[in-house]
């Protein structure tokens, strides 16, 4: 199992390389301040995954705390303290999160290199290292957070990471596929999906057209100029009542110039880019978006297939394209650019039935709550999935530029409540074959 350890090991370095770059351009003081109650302090995220992986990398593994052990496990217990207080709580310096991070970080990696990560292990935990892509998989996901917790920065604080451009647009010859009735094979049992992947299972669904892109800037701002942010029978009624409530009238982040809309994006401002898939928006504005449209958001079910059922052998591939781990030539994946890339920028990406952008770019919305796959075991612990089934929270699927390849696949599903916009979220639309 060595290349495997060597695998792990090296995502996990990887990964706290990025997490550690990620603050690294902020003083002590922006870095403890909860500068958006949706989001946390920095330092309160920092800590978290070093105390998340005492817990699962070396407590869960039969080793004793990291010093200065559990006394923190509740100031970095996500249930047992919302978001709005963090900033609140006695929580480490920024220097003493780094010094704890790399105490766990050096004892995990000890760990990992005794354990027996063979398949066979009766111990689920470390059987496929799964506990190790868990805790790897858990810090490129705060990675995100922390990038959407960035982004709310004032725009005179934000910072200009470094990025690459973004490929050309390219070609996309139709705006919706027809993908037809049949058997769609949903989920995963890849040995480090999540307990909500699983089982992999088979549902029925009838023809219907998805969009072959996100909506983009250019399509959105033209809901906006047509009235639909005023016109309420385009609105479920409780969107309609934030979008009132919240004074919603566009994206997050875009601001009118007289004929232009602005963003701001990471400390700067610039002109709202047409053909890139719009973010910063919430279900409500999706779902308003589709209806103006004459369409609806597609089912969880029906995006899955979209993006990786092949009408040719009638299989279901792991990603869009087939199953090579993704390159920066398939997807906008990893926070390389710190941006979505323009619709039709990678051809190499498409699916099987010619969807664009399956992967990476941004989260897609769909019309599915978040609710448990027939057969559903919360797996390791009931707070990773089970304690958010329900209809309160909506399914996004896909990924974002700020995803890293190893915490994204065609099965993974996250979910957020309707009225989140600081996500970076878009949408495609779809409808019925009629
Ligand atoms: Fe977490």
């Amino acid at each position: 199992m060595a290349s495997l350890t060597g695998l792990l090991a090296g995502l996990l370095t990887e990964t706290r390389v990025r997490t550690l770059g990620l603050v690294a351009p902020f003083d002590d003081a922006v870095l403890r301040r909860q500068h958006d109650p949706l989001m946390s302090p920095l330092v309160w995220d920092l800590a978290h995954v070093a105390n998340y992986e005492d817990q699962w990398l070396v407590r869960a593994l039969g080793a004793a705390p990291t010093p200065p052990g559990p006394a923190l496990d509740g100031l970095y217990d996500a249930f047992a303290q919302p978001r709005a207080v963090r900033e609140q709580l006695p929580l480490l310096s920024p220097a003493e999160a780094r010094a704890y991070g790399a105490a766990v970080r050096a004892r995990s990696l000890d760990l990992l290199g005794t354990a027996d990560l063979a398949p066979d292990n009766p111990d689920p935990l470390l059987a496929h290292g799964y506990v190790h892509h868990m805790v790897v998989q858990h810090e490129q996901q705060h990675d995100e957070t922390l990038l959407a917790a960035i982004q709310l920065l004032p725009v005179e604080e934000g910072h200009r990471f470094g990025a690459v451009s973004p490929p050309p647009a390219g070609t996309v010859t139709s705006q919706e596929v027809r993908v037809p009735a049949g058997r769609a094979l949903m989920g995963s049992e890849h040995p480090w999906s999540y307990d909500n992947e699983r089982p992999a299972h088979v549902v029925e669904l009838g023809a219907y057209w998805i969009d072959t892109t996100p909506v983009t800037n250019a399509d959105f701002s033209l809901f906006i100029e047509e009235g639909g942010y005023d016109d309420a029978r385009l609105w479920d009624p409780a969107g309609w009542a934030w979008r009132q409530e919240a004074g919603l009238v566009a994206p997050q982040f875009w601001k009118r110039a007289g004929e232009v809309w602005l963003r701001a994006r990471f400390g700067q401002v610039e002109e709202v880019p047409a053909l890139e898939p719009v973010q910063h928006v919430c279900w409500y504005e999706a779902d308003a978006f589709a209806r103006w449209a004459g369409k609806r958001l597609p089912t969880e079910a029906e995006w899955e297939r979209a993006a990786r059922w092949d009408p040719l052998t009638g299989e279901a591939h792991t990603w869009p394209w087939g199953e090579l781990a993704p390159t920066t030539g398939h997807a906008n994946l990893g926070q390389g650019l710190l941006r979505p890339a323009p619709v039709g920028a990678y051809p190499l990406g498409v699916s099987p039935v010619g969807c664009h952008q399956m992967i990476g770019d941004v989260w897609e919305w769909t019309a599915s709550d978040f609710r448990p796959y027939p057969g559903f075991v919360a797996f390791p612990y009931d707070e990773y999935s089970a304690v958010f089934h329900g209809d309160r929270y909506k399914v996004l699927r896909g990924g974002s530029w700020a995803t890293h390849p190893s915490a994204c696949r065609t099965t993974f599903r996250n979910w957020d409540l309707p009225i989140r916009r600081q996500i970076f979220a878009g949408f495609r639309c779809a409808r019925d074959d009629r």
